[in-house]
């Protein structure tokens, strides 16, 4: 990508991908977009997460076949987990707003780094947190909140991909409100 503000334009190009082929995504790359969310912003950088990185075909399907939010077969599946042990060690209330916001915040970084690799990368919520915590065998201090897709995009279809955005003067209000 060459660009001379390639975060920005990294962060524009980025698209939720939904069709993966069949390529594999190598063991550096997965290791990269892992060690990437280590760097996420974290409240108080009290570092909440578990990963499971999957890229076992069969144990992929038995997740999909659980999550309806999962239209893609991609290669590698990224679940990330909050750690209760480490929410008790840190005092803080399960699942409260800051550990949501650090599960975006994880979730971005991966993606930007996939998509710096030239992977494609689906957030994905909708799915059966007690159906993945049985086909994951998941010890109970684990939470899955949020699964990644990851693998190589098929070209997107014309016009496909992320829907209007809204302009900055739909979603911004410049200054405070009035008062009545
Ligand atoms: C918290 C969150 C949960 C999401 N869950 C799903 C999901 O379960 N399945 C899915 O296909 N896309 C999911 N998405 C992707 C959004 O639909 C997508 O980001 C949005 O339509 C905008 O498209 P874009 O990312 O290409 O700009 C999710 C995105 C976020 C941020």
């Amino acid at each position: 990508m060459s660009s001379d503000r390639p975060v920005y334009e990294s962060i524009r190009s980025r698209r939720a991908v939904r069709d993966f082929t069949d390529e594999p995504v190598s063991r550096g790359a997965l290791e990269r977009i892992l060690r990437a969310a280590r760097w996420a912003p974290s409240a108080g950088n009290r570092r909440l997460h578990k990963f499971v990185a999957l890229e076992d075909a069969q144990a992929i399907a038995r997740i999909k076949a659980i999550s309806p939010g999962m239209f893609g077969e991609p290669p590698v599946l990224i679940v990330i987990c909050t750690d209760a042990e480490q929410l008790a060690r840190e005092n803080v209330k399960d699942h409260d707003t800051s550990t949501m916001v650090d599960v975006g915040t994880t979730a971005m970084c991966m993606m930007l780094a996939a998509h710096e690799l030239g992977l494609g990368t689906c957030p994905t919520t909708s799915f059966s947190a007690g159906g993945v915590r049985g086909a994951l065998n998941l010890p109970d201090h684990l939470t899955p909140d949020f699964m990644l897709q990851v693998g190589h995009a098929k070209p997107l279809p014309p016009g496909g991909g992320g829907g209007t955005k809204l302009t900055i003067d739909e979603i911004t209000h410049w200054g405070a409100y009035p008062s009545d």
